[in-house]
């Protein structure tokens, strides 16, 4: 059998936590298909380039078919070189008792460098995944530094939060995560988002319930099933002493798995993505959570969802935290 020639993916902060939880599932194929050969380019920082040394090394241990080269590297001209897709996560993260927009200031510059470096080095069609927090901002900037790259190729991590609210919904009513489908969260990747089952269905007993119907608790649903996956990041943090490395590795591979080969007919997933022309009246030029659907590596806001004052306040919430939260980056990236 013809194999097809070798993808060029690079992960950033590969000697990070995050990354360790990762690699292995791209590197088999979980991600881009399980007869797409990979080129792995690996960026981290010069201090970290001994550590990355060992995960390089066991990389190889694993003796996978489809991994074709590991390039580690702290240089962004290697790191960049032609890529298909990227994969951001190199950035610090938060500790207890901070937010994520606290964040900002350690880590936007990060993101305005790495955007020129895709502008130069990249090829035009890559996919660019935003996974380090403040992650919708970041992306922002990403894209804003890599004006020959279509924006529509930036798209920032709520998959994570898509993730919890879904395993909520379906341990509440005793199903397995996969009977849950069309949660959806809206907006920044903080604790003002706003996961939302309005439209959610759940498979009970063999029919699919609108997510009120099989839960039978609405004030749960509109109080504490929100404010749990609002806050679930911290809640980890606060257990582990660290950030969620596994999860949020789990939800990069369905995010990109989801942007290569497409999402399942009739369901919708949260991504972030440019806000510009989107049919919720939210403002333009951020990158916010919407339900999409993705097909032929294109994504398409879900239309048409009714929206009730109680969703729409929300939803006007968390659009108000990202626009304060690029004026403060705009500010500090000309400070
Ligand atoms: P970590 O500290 O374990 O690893 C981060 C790595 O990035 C380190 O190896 C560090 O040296 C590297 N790094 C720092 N600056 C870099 C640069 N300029 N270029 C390349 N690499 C660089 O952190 P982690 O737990 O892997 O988390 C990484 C980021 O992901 C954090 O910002 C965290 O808050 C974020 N995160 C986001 C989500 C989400 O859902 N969007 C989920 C979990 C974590
Ligand atoms: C998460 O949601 O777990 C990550 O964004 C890490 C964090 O800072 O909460």
């Amino acid at each position: 059998m013809n194999m097809a020639e070798p993808i060029r993916v690079l992960v950033t902060g590969a000697a990070g936590q995050i990354a360790y939880s990762l690699l292995f599932s791209i590197a088999k194929g979980d991600v881009f298909g399980r007869d797409q050969p990979i080129s792995l380019l690996l960026l981290d920082i010069a201090p970290m380039l001994p550590v990355l040394e060992g995960v390089v090394m066991e990389l190889q241990d694993c003796a996978l078919p489809l991994l074709r080269e590991v390039i580690p590297t702290d240089k962004e001209e290697v790191a960049f070189k032609d890529l298909d897709a990227a994969i951001l996560v190199g950035s610090m993260p938060r500790r207890e008792g901070m937010e994520r927009k606290d964040l900002l200031k350690a880590n936007v510059a990060i993101f305005k460098c790495q955007g020129a470096a895709l502008d130069k080095y990249a090829k035009k069609n890559v996919k660019v995944l935003v996974v380090g927090n403040p992650a919708n901002t970041n992306c922002l900037i990403a894209a804003m530094s890599a004006p020959s790259i279509p924006k529509e190729n930036f798209s920032c991590l709520t998959r994570l939060d898509h993730n919890r609210a879904r395993a909520q919904v379906a341990m509440r009513c005793g199903v397995p995560a996969t009977h849950v489908k069309n949660v959806i969260i809206w907006g920044n990747h903080s604790s003002t988002q706003y996961p939302d089952v309005h439209h959610c269905k759940v498979n009970k007993g063999g029919s699919d319930l609108a997510c009120f119907d099989a839960v039978k608790d609405d004030e749960w649903l509109k109080g504490e099933f929100i404010s749990t996956v609002q806050l679930r990041g911290a809640a980890v943090i606060k257990a582990r002493k660290l950030s969620s490395a596994m999860s949020a590795a789990k939800a990069i591979c369905d995010h990109m798995r989801d942007i290569w080969s497409g999402t399942l007919e009739g369901e919708y997933i949260s991504m972030g993505v440019f806000s510009s022309g989107n049919p919720y009246g939210i403002p333009e030029n951020l990158v916010y959570s919407f339900p999409v659907q993705i097909k032929d590596k294109s994504w398409k806001i879900v239309d048409g969802l009714a929206i009730n004052d109680f969703s729409r306040q929300k939803m006007d919430a968390t659009a108000s935290e990202l626009i304060e939260e690029r004026d403060t980056a705009v500010d500090f990236l000309s400070a």
